[in-house]
């Protein structure tokens, strides 16, 4: 790897090792196929913007077109589907407070949705097709909703045929902002998914089905690339597990974790390493002083130990070689301490989770999705819920439409109130969660490996109008 990353190094500053001339190499000797220069890692790149049509500050809108997208990643050649012929699907930046609009076109052969993962939308805005029809192949959609919640990091994918339309490339980021958060030197939009969980069940999937630990991560399709930035430069890393199955635990040497799900933390936290469960994101900070490297270690969500070696995920190369800072500067971030709320320990709504891989049958109170019955909550309701986990593997959580207060986890509560839209719920726990039913419609509750869903463990929350 290091002779990788100074070949790296040497586009752009003298080689400091003169004795390493064979990287200069003729470029014939490359077309024959000579062992003599090994190929230069990937640069990171952000995905590609969604460009802003609308003049108007208070509406972003912009186009989205779904169609079959044949690309290349971590060295394979895809034949997948992708939003505007790229994967991970254009970024979207919409300042807190305005309007979004997105005209969907769908040049799918197969009908499609958008869901807005962590987004309080309407409910007919949602993207489910619970009660609704999904958006037929050369048909439009357009859709439109306010966004005065915090800002954060959230993601936009299909709900039809959800796991494998992800799968197959159809997801993106939805960057909510606020311009009282300060800008950092740079900021990373690193969005992780494998391309190692090929499918069984699914002739025409590319990379799902299968619950290993192993797994190879790429960054915005990249295997392992490489950032330079000048030394006491301050990054901002939004990260997004956009796999179906996969549970990324980073180490990211020297991090402070800024946000979770629904935007700031309430304060922040040093921590070396994050997990993300599938569906989840995080935002942390990074001051750039030597070489970092990012890197997965291996995770067991099926209990027990877990093996395999760490694997190089990202590397962020200084250009200078010294810095004097080490923290990144967290004073002016706009964070909000709320006390967590205390748990009465009353339980309005109670689900449990139950279900084996062997079987492919996942089950919420013993019910599957579509056969669900429906807890109704008035508008406005504040209800605990109590999600148990009796089976042998983690389920991340996901509740759409709302987000959720996370009063404990196997009783373990916090000082400061942590909101979620997507909790991971570890093997025999139990999360209790408060929610506040301020958004009336039928709202979706669910695992996001997205195997378990699409074999039953998914249930539906009712809302009522006010
Ligand atoms: Cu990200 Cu119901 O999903
Ligand atoms: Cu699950």
């Amino acid at each position: 790897m290091s002779a990788m990353i100074l070949l790296a190094f040497a586009c752009v500053q003298p080689d400091p090792h003169p004795d390493t001339q064979e990287t200069a190499a003729p470029q014939e000797t490359d077309l024959e196929g000579d062992t003599g220069s090994p190929t230069p890692p990937p640069l990171f790149a952000n995905p590609k913007e969604a460009e802003d049509l609308d003049p108007r500050e208070e509406v972003v809108r912009i186009q989205l077109t779904a169609a079959p997208y044949t690309y290349e990643a971590d060295g394979k050649t895809v034949e997948g589907w992708a939003y505007n012929q790229q994967v991970p699907g254009p970024t979207i930046r919409v300042p807190r407070g305005a309007r979004l609009e997105v005209e969907l076109n769908n040049q799918l052969e197969n009908p499609t949705t958008i869901h807005w993962h962590g987004v309080h939308v309407p409910w007919d805005m949602d993207g489910v097709v619970w009660m609704s029809e999904p958006i037929g192949s050369d048909s439009e959609f357009t859709y439109a909703f306010d966004l005065p919640q915090p800002a954060g990091t959230f993601w936009y994918h299909p709900h039809y045929d959800t796991q494998r339309q992800v799968d197959l490339g159809l997801y993106g980021t939805l960057l909510l902002e606020d311009s009282s958060e300060p800008q950092t030197d740079h900021e990373l939009i690193v969005v992780l998914d494998s391309y190692e969980e090929f499918g069984s069940d699914d002739p025409d999937g590319i990379h799902h089905g299968l619950e290993g630990t192993e797994i190879e991560w790429t960054v915005n399709g990249l295997k392992n690339p490489v950032f330079q930035a000048a030394a006491g430069d301050t990054i901002r890393l939004r990260l997004l597990n956009a796999s179906n199955t996969g549970y990324a635990h980073l180490n990211i040497p020297g991090a402070i974790k800024i946000a979770g799900d629904q935007g700031l933390l309430p304060e922040p936290v040093a921590l070396d390493n994050v997990l993300l469960a599938p569906g989840d994101r995080s935002d942390v900070l990074v001051v750039v002083t030597d070489n970092l490297e990012v890197l997965a270690e291996p995770y067991s969500h099926n209990g027990g130990e877990a093996f395999g070696a760490a694997q190089a995920v990202l590397q962020i190369e200084s250009t200078e070689s010294s810095a004097t800072t080490v923290e990144p500067e967290t004073l002016n971030w706009p964070f909000t301490k709320q006390p967590a709320t205390p748990d009465t320990g009353e339980t309005d709504i109670q689900w449990t989770l139950t279900g084996d891989p062997r079987t492919g049958s996942w089950e919420i109170n013993g019910e599957t999705f579509p056969d669900v019955t429906i807890p109704e909550l008035l508008f406005g309701e504040v209800a605990i819920l109590e999600v148990r986990n009796m089976s042998a593997t983690e389920h991340p959580f996901h509740l759409h439409g709302h987000a959720f207060e996370v009063l404990s986890i196997n009783g373990q509560s916090t000082e400061w109130a942590v909101i979620e839209d997507t909790i991971n719920i570890p093997i025999r726990g139990i999360a209790r969660l408060r929610l506040i039913a301020d958004n009336p419609g039928d709202w979706m509750a669910h695992c996001h490996i997205l195997s378990h869903p699409h074999g039953g463990m998914m249930t539906v929350l009712r809302v009522n109008e006010p």
